[in-house]
Parts: structure tokens; C-alpha cells; sequence
């Protein structure tokens, strides 16, 4: 079978080696039930494996959304042992695009509120556009976040900001969200995904093993104490030293032309 086939309520397709990935219900603006969870998930793990893929652009369909939230519908039948189990099934697929071994960018088109937050949080990189509003009034549900967000809000902002967004379920403005590095870049609605590609073409043009060290080595490193994460580091950094990329990455630099790597 295709990869990115069979696929309702997820648009994917591979472009110049970008894996743009759409969510796509916007009558719901892009609510995530939990059949698209699972669609998000076949696509990362089918463009993990796939080798024209060397990047990934995640945005939402329609006008309006990046993501409104986990479906409320669905939402309001779980019981304490299927609320648990959708939460853990989250958090694993949204930790499964934290640790995407290319370059995730979240394209955030308008509302990322709840898990579709949550799911911006799990990106590598968040671009926004100016009318995106970003939140997570879980509370006001009488819930909590369940995708991570406790963790990953509070890692890329400080408890004191992080605190302050979950409890109050106060939605911001992308202009806010840069302010306080929930967004590490606001742009025109138009330019958004012009700034995307730019950016993911960059990276693309990388060493795509130092790309995937990085991300690992960030990733990892935060969870550990500083002298692991140095370790770490200087493990995959002399593990990179081996590799053909570095050589040429060295060797291209001395004789004053672009690098071609392979990913060897
Ligand atoms: N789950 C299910 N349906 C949702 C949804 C969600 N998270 N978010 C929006 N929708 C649906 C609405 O029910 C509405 O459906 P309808 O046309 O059948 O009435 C449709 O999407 C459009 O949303 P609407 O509320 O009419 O748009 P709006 O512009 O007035 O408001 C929001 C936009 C995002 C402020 C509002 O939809 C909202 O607060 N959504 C819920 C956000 C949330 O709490 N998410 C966290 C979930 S844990």
C-alpha cells in the first residue's frame, strides 16, 4: 500500500522532500477525535520510514484552526479508565513527533487551543500567524490538559508562565505568545507557510544526522541532569565525527562550496 493513503480527517503529502501534514475537519475546526490522533500518528510513523521525507510542516485545514482542542464530544463519554487511556495514547504519539528524527514545524493558521496546542508544544518549531490565538482551557472543563501539556508548557516557559496559562484557560495572541517564547516567530497570515518552507529548506540543507544528533541531544539532555546531557552530547558529537556527512560538511567548508549530504 501508498503511504498517506486511506487517511479521512489528515491531508499528507510529500513536496520537495516536505511532509506537509493537514488536519482536516474544519467544520469542528479540526478537533482532534480520536480517529484523527490515530491518522497523525500512521502519517509520522509512515514518514519516519520514508526516505523522501526530510522534513515535516503540520498545519490545519480551513480558515479558522491549527487545532480547536480534542473533540469535547468525544471528551464527555470517558470514564476514569478510558480518560487515562486516551491521555496516555496522546502523549505517546505527541511524544513520538517530539522525537522525529527531521525537523517538525508547526504552522499555526488560527486557534491552537487544548490538545491542538499541545500538539504545537510537541513540534520542533512554531511559526504563527498573526490571527492564531494559542491556549489551554482544559480547565474551563473542568479537565486538565492530558497530551502533555502540564509537562511541555512548563519546560518551554517556566513554571510561573505555565502555571498561569493552564489555570487560567486564558487564550493569547500570537504577538503574546512570541513574547513569552510560546511561538518562536509571528508572521502575516499569507507568509506563513512561505515562512515554513523557508525555514524547513534551511534545515534541509543541514547535515540531516547533525539535525537529527540536535534534536536528540536537546530533547534528551532536558530531562537529564547538565553533566548527562554534556555527556550526551560529546557522545553523539563524537559520533557524528565518524560519519561521511562531517567529512564532506569540513571538506566542502575548505574548498569554499555548498555541502552535499547524504545522510551517511
Ligand atoms: N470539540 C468539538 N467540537 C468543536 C471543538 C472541540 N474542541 N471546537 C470547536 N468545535 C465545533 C463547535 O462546536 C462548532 O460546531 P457547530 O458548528 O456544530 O456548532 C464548530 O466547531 C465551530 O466552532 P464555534 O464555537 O462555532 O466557532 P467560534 O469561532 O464561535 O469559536 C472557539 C471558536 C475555538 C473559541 C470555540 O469553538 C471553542 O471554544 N472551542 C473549544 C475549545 C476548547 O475548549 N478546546 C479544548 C478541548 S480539551
Amino acid at each position: 500500500m501508498m503511504p498517506y493513503e486511506n487517511l479521512e480527517n489528515v491531508k499528507a503529502e510529500v513536496r520537495d522532500g516536505i511532509l506537509y501534514v493537514t488536519i482536516d475537519r474544519p467544520k469542528v475546526l479540526n478537533a482532534l477525535n480520536g480517529q484523527t490522533v490515530e491518522e497523525i500518528y500512521k502519517v509520522f510513523a509512515e514518514g519516519r520510514d520514508d526516505a523522501n521525507v526530510k522534513a515535516v510542516i503540520l498545519t490545519g485545514g480551513g480558515e479558522k484552526a491549527f487545532v480547536a482542542g480534542a473533540d469535547i464530544n468525544e471528551l464527555a463519554q470517558k470514564s476514569p479508565i478510558t480518560g487515562k487511556e486516551t491521555s496516555e495514547r496522546g502523549q505517546f504519539i505527541l511524544s513520538f513527533i517530539e522525537r522525529f528524527p527531521k525537523i517538525v514545524i508547526a504552522a499555526i493558521n488560527g486557534f491552537a487551543l487544548g490538545g491542538g496546542c499541545e500538539l504545537a508544544l510537541a513540534c520542533h518549531i512554531r511559526i504563527a500567524s498573526e490571527k492564531a490565538q494559542l491556549g489551554l482551557p482544559e480547565v474551563t472543563l473542568g479537565i486538565i490538559p492530558g497530551y502533555g501539556g502540564t509537562q511541555r508548557m512548563a519546560r518551554l516557559l517556566g513554571k510561573g508562565k505555565a502555571l498561569e496559562l493552564v489555570c487560567t484557560g486564558d487564550r493569547i495572541g500570537a504577538a503574546d505568545a512570541e513574547k513569552i517564547g510560546l511561538v518562536n516567530r509571528v508572521v502575516p497570515a499569507d507568509q506563513l507557510m512561505g515562512t515554513c518552507e523557508e525555514m524547513a529548506k534551511k534545515i534541509m540543507s543541514r547535515g540531516p544526522l547533525a539535525i537529527r544528533a540536535a534534536i536528540e541531544a536537546v530533547n534528551n539532555g532536558l530531562e537529564m541532569p547538565f553533566e548527562e546531557g554534556q555527556f550526551l552530547e560529546a557522545t553523539l558529537f563524537g559520533l557524528l565525527c565518524a560519519s561521511e556527512d562531517t567529512k564532506e560538511g569540513m571538506r566542502a567548508f575548505l574548498e569554499k562550496r555548498a555541502a552535499n549530504f547524504q545522510g551517511k
